[in-house]
């Protein structure tokens, strides 16, 4: 028969399994709560929970519980050493209940703290039959002895914590190879072809060709589209670093805690799900070019630690107090107006100072109208080759209306504008309609109207009334190629207000 004390038990596993199993992946409470759970379940006092540091040889104290939690932690033993070093070494697990007159007892410690230890259970924390770490809890309650009945339990806990650690680091190492694939597809990417023909952009590579042989931080400034990142990747190619990395990092895409991680790596145990050691964007870049985008979405606490970077070249990895020293050229972008964000404070003015020390403007491409034809030309091949279609070119109204066009979203709306033209066009030369850019000078970007149905309304009329006109104002012909009943379609018509002339 279960006693109460059973049921407790395995209550309190079956909970433990379905935390390990949850998907919120704080590795630090889950262990504590395993350990917790341990030490009251066997009638404990204190315990701890250390892990192997193989490298190192020796065991740190991942959790510590008990009055002297928190002074434990400060101590390593090495492999051997005491009792939990033997348990490690021996990877077996046993229960001393006369640790005083105990030869592995390791004195030290529990004099340093000023904790006696009488009775002691220490077993071995295993994945695929290997030691990784080790639990003990120590000084049964009311004087007693500690029982093998205790031991067996221990050692039921200290394989769920063993589980929770294995699939943390499944995680984690998930995580790096997706990393790793993400930074060979980034690096491994050739660099954009810049395509550049204007007065006006010209110029500005005869100041990259000027800037790049220096080391001084660069701030690329300019609206949303205009190709900073391609100015960064000028830079860096012509550059005498440029045989080295060229890291990329978008300072908008991570929460805080996570950007401060990947920019400057952390060291085991750094925060809860730190199971190893992780290099950094900073150091990956050494030697080359670090290219910060959207550098002013950088949360203010990172900006100081950038700033140490620019001046010292040194930083600490989260988690250590270690300096790296790193020979990193920074290149940072935004389309925001630092300025005024340095009046705000929520830019860092010493820092904004130090970027801006040449400050680069992309023009937009309305200011560059020259561009045009070579930028369309540039990515109507890229997507014929994308879709596997064939055309010879733009009609010349076409070009007409993307030159007299405003281009708001500047080259990235270029490129979405040829690529929906390459979708849809049926014809071998590029024609007006196809790029919609009629539509695009009534849509929503242009008068701050961000209404979707307006927008998805102004489509719709635009695509039946080209379907229309290919099917000369046939009715039954256009509804038939888009496919609807032809009552349905004359109905839009009335709705959208179609001119039926010509
Ligand atoms: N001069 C150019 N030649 C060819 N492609 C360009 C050029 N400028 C921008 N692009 C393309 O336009 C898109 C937007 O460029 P990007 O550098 O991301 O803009 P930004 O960072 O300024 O918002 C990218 O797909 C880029 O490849
Ligand atoms: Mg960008």
């Amino acid at each position: 028969m279960l006693s109460k004390i059973d049921v407790q038990k395995f209550n309190t596993l079956i909970e433990i399994n379905s935390l390990i199993n949850s998907s919120n992946q704080d590795i630090h409470a889950l262990l504590t709560r395993i350990l917790d759970s341990a030490t009251r379940l066997c009638g404990g006092e204190a315990s701890s929970l250390l892990l192997v540091d193989k490298d190192a040889g020796e065991l740190y104290f991942e959790v510590a519980l008990g009055s002297k939690g928190q002074e434990v932690k400060k101590f390593t033993v090495k492999m051997g050493e005491g009792i939990a070093g033997w348990v490690a070494e021996h990877n077996k697990s046993i229960i001393v209940n006369d640790v005083i007159n105990d030869r592995r007892h390791l004195k030290t410690i529990s004099k340093q703290i000023d904790y006696p230890s009488k009775t002691m259970l220490a077993v071995p924390m295993r994945i695929q039959g290997d030691c990784i770490g080790v639990i003990e809890v120590l000084n049964k309650k009311d004087g007693k002895d500690f029982v093998q009945d205790d031991l067996e339990w221990l050692e039921i806990f200290a394989n769920q914590a063993a589980l929770a650690i294995i699939n943390i680091q499944n995680i984690e190492q998930a995580r790096t190879e997706i990393r790793k694939l993400q930074d060979e597809l980034k690096t491994g990417r050739k660099f954009h072809t810049l395509v550049a023909k204007s007065p006006l952009i010209m110029e500005k590579l005869e100041i990259i060709d000027r800037v790049a042989k220096t080391d001084s931080s660069v701030l690329i400034l300019g609206e949303s589209g205009v190709g900073k990142e391609l100015f960064a990747e000028q830079i860096h190619l012509r550059s005498p670093r440029s045989r080295e990395p060229f890291i990329r990092v978008n300072c908008a895409a991570l929460p805080e805690g996570l950007l401060e991680s990947e920019l400057f790596g952390h060291v085991k145990g750094a925060f809860t799900s730190a199971v190893s050691n992780r290099q950094g964007r900073f150091e990956l870049a050494d030697r080359g070019t670090i290219f910060l985008d959207e550098i002013g979405d950088l949360p203010l606490p990172l900006q100081a630690k950038l700033l140490r970077v620019i001046q010292e070249k040194t930083f600490e990895k989260l988690g250590s107090n270690t300096s790296v020293t790193v020979n990193v050229r920074i290149l940072a972008a935004t389309n925001k107006d630092i300025e005024t964000q340095v009046e705000k404070g929520e830019f860092r003015s010493d820092l904004y100072y130090r970027l801006n020390v040449l400050p680069l403007y992309i023009p937009p491409l309305r200011q560059r109208p020259e561009d045009i034809p070579d930028l369309a030309a540039f990515f109507l091949k890229k997507f014929m080759g994308d879709t596997k279609k064939q055309f010879d070119g733009f009609s010349n109204e076409a070009m007409e209306a993307m030159l007299s066009y405003s281009w708001p979203g500047n080259i990235r709306e270029l490129e979405n504008c040829v690529e929906r033209a390459c979708v849809i066009s049926k014809n071998k030369w590029i024609q007006r309609e196809d790029l919609f850019l009629e539509t695009s000078s009534h849509l929503p970007e242009q008068d701050g109207n961000r209404n979707l149905k307006t927008a998805i309304n102004t489509f719709k009329r635009y695509f039946i009334k080209k379907v229309l006109e290919e099917n000369n104002w046939n009715q039954t012909g256009a509804a038939r190629a888009l496919d609807i009943q032809r009552t349905y379609l004359s109905r839009l018509i009335r709705e959208l207000d179609i001119g039926l002339a010509r």
